[in-house]
């Protein structure tokens, strides 16, 4: 003590107030209570995005920026093939296109993945990936999704790609039953992007089961801890969009909060249920799997009571996946925001803009798996047409140029909109009965 204090009277006495200091801070973030710690990690995990995307802003000006945007549409423009011909139904383009359906680009292997990614800077310029948020809007409204995965690694990166932006949040579930190789190449994709993880628990996934719903409720608790995300959507690795995030961000807003779940109690088979009621005297209903969700719904899915019990109920019924989500969203004694205040089935039925998917009634130049369409080069004039955000679904290694044409699209739309040179316009989508109708 003697020595401190006479020492205190000496220059080096700034020394031992500075080491004091280090001392009193170092204590102080140890004493922090676990739950603020959580959170200062949770800020501290997003900064990356954020800072990434202001960095870019700041050092990109608009030109520059426009120019990016101008080589990414070249880069992804199908070699040989017209797809604006095709999007306008040239019959002459769609068939040359057959032609080539699977060798217009060759396939990039789970290998190449491990190799590219080895380099992250290089990969997200290599493959085009846009690392700005590119508006204010855009920055101010980022989307959560989950984006569940047993195959094809390629295809599940060129999703990534078309709907990457620094703001969102991206949660993929590798089905437990994926290849090794797959779950690496994906593992190291991931791995370049801090907003970019996989689920914190792999599940095997059979089909009708509820370990369908599963994977998506451990994405959406690993989702909930970012704060910054205004909506979920659900996606499968085999699904691509229709829309550029700006068109995204344009008609989510357009929802004011409601949530677009579509439901009906008429069309469940009570067969499914195997006798067995649904708890809290809820109506059994039938629905989309494809959501579009805020954050208050989200919120009920992991945090309500009654919601865990109708997930208990969910593990022993069949096609839970169908059942759940629909019945939060059409038994209106829940009151949960955004979700209908009425009767879902009178209100809209099955209004719903999250998914094109063409039943076995549908059109379809494809072929048909357990009644869904496999979309075609064929289908991309009305997938053109479509107003929807997503299409369900696609093998890219059976017909690359559908894939190809819709990048062209997405790319050329989001460099078009960012120029000002076209314009998305969202009255139809403010129009929608499922947003009058909703709660507030
Ligand atoms: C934008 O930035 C680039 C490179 O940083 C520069 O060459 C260009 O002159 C800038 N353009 C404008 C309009 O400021
Ligand atoms: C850059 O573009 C954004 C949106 O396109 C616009 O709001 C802003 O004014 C532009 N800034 C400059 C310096 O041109
Ligand atoms: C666009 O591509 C050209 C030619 O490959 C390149 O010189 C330029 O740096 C690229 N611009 C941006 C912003 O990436
Ligand atoms: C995308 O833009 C390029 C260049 O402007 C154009 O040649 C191409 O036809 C466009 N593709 C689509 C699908 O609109
Ligand atoms: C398209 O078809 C017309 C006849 O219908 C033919 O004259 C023309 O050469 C074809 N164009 C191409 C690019 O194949
Ligand atoms: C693609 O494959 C088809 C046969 O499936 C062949 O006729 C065509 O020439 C090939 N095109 C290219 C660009 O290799
Ligand atoms: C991986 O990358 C290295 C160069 O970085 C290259 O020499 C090698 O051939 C690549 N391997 C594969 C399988 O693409
Ligand atoms: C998300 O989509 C998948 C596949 O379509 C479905 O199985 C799952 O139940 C969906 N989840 C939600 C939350 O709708
Ligand atoms: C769960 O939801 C029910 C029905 O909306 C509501 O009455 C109850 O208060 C909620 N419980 C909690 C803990 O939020
Ligand atoms: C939206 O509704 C208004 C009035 O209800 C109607 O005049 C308008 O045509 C509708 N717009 C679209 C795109 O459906």
């Amino acid at each position: 003590m003697a020595s401190v204090t006479s020492s205190a009277t000496s220059p080096p006495r700034y020394f031992w107030i500075f080491l004091c200091l280090i001392i009193v801070s170092c204590l102080l973030l140890f004493l922090v209570p676990w739950r603020l710690w959580a959170d200062f990690t949770d800020a501290v995990h997003l900064l990356p995005s954020s800072t990434a995307s202001q960095s870019f802003s700041k050092t990109l000006n608009n030109s520059t920026i426009e120019e990016l945007l101008h080589n990414i549409s070249r880069q992804v423009k199908v070699p040989g093939v017209d797809c604006a011909a095709i999007f306008e139904g040239s019959k002459n383009e769609t068939d040359a296109a057959r032609a080539m359906t699977r060798n217009v680009s060759s396939p990039i292997s789970d290998a190449c993945y491990l190799n590219i990614t080895e380099n992250c800077d290089d990969f997200k310029k290599q493959r085009g990936y846009i690392m700005s948020s590119l508006t204010d809007e855009e920055e101010q409204f980022p989307i959560a999704y989950s984006i569940l995965v047993y195959k094809d690694s390629e295809m599940v990166e060129r999703l990534l790609r078309a709907i990457y932006r620094p703001q969102n949040f991206y949660c993929i579930h590798v089905d437990q039953k994926a290849s090794n190789d797959c779950f690496e190449a994906i593992t190291s994709i991931a791995k370049c992007f801090p907003n970019v993880f996989l689920a914190s628990r792999r599940i095997s996934v059979a089909w009708g089961w509820f370990t369908v719903l599963e994977p998506e409720i451990v994405c959406m608790e690993d989702l909930w801890k970012y704060r910054k995300w205004k909506y979920f959507i659900n996606l499968t690795g085999q699904e691509f969009p229709l829309r550029t995030n700006h068109e995204l961000v344009k008609i989510l807003m357009a929802f004011q909060g409601a949530v677009d779940v579509s439901s009906s109690v008429k069309a469940l088979d009570r067969r499914r249920l195997r006798g067995r009621n649904p708890p809290h005297g809820l109506r059994p209903a039938k629905g989309s799997v494809h959501i579009a969700a805020n954050r208050e719904f989200v919120d009920f899915v992991l945090h309500n009571q009654t919601s865990k019990d109708l997930l208990n109920w969910g593990r022993k019924i069949k096609f839970a996946d169908e059942t759940y989500f629909a019945m939060l969203s059409s038994n209106p004694k829940l009151g949960i925001k955004g979700t209908d205040k009425g009767d879902p089935e009178n209100n809209h039925g099955w209004e719903s803009f999250v998914r094109y998917k063409s039943w076995k009634w549908g059109p379809c130049a494809g072929y048909y798996v357990r009644k869904i369409c496999i979309l075609s080069t064929g289908d991309l004039p009305r997938l053109g047409k479509s107003i929807q955000m997503f299409a369900n679904k696609f093998y890219l290694q059976e017909d690359r140029v559908v894939i190809g044409c819709l990048e062209e699209k997405i790319f050329n739309d989001t460099r078009d909109e960012y120029m000002g040179t076209k314009v998305f316009d969202t009255t139809l989508y403010q129009n929608a009965t499922f947003i009058k109708n909703k709660f507030d």
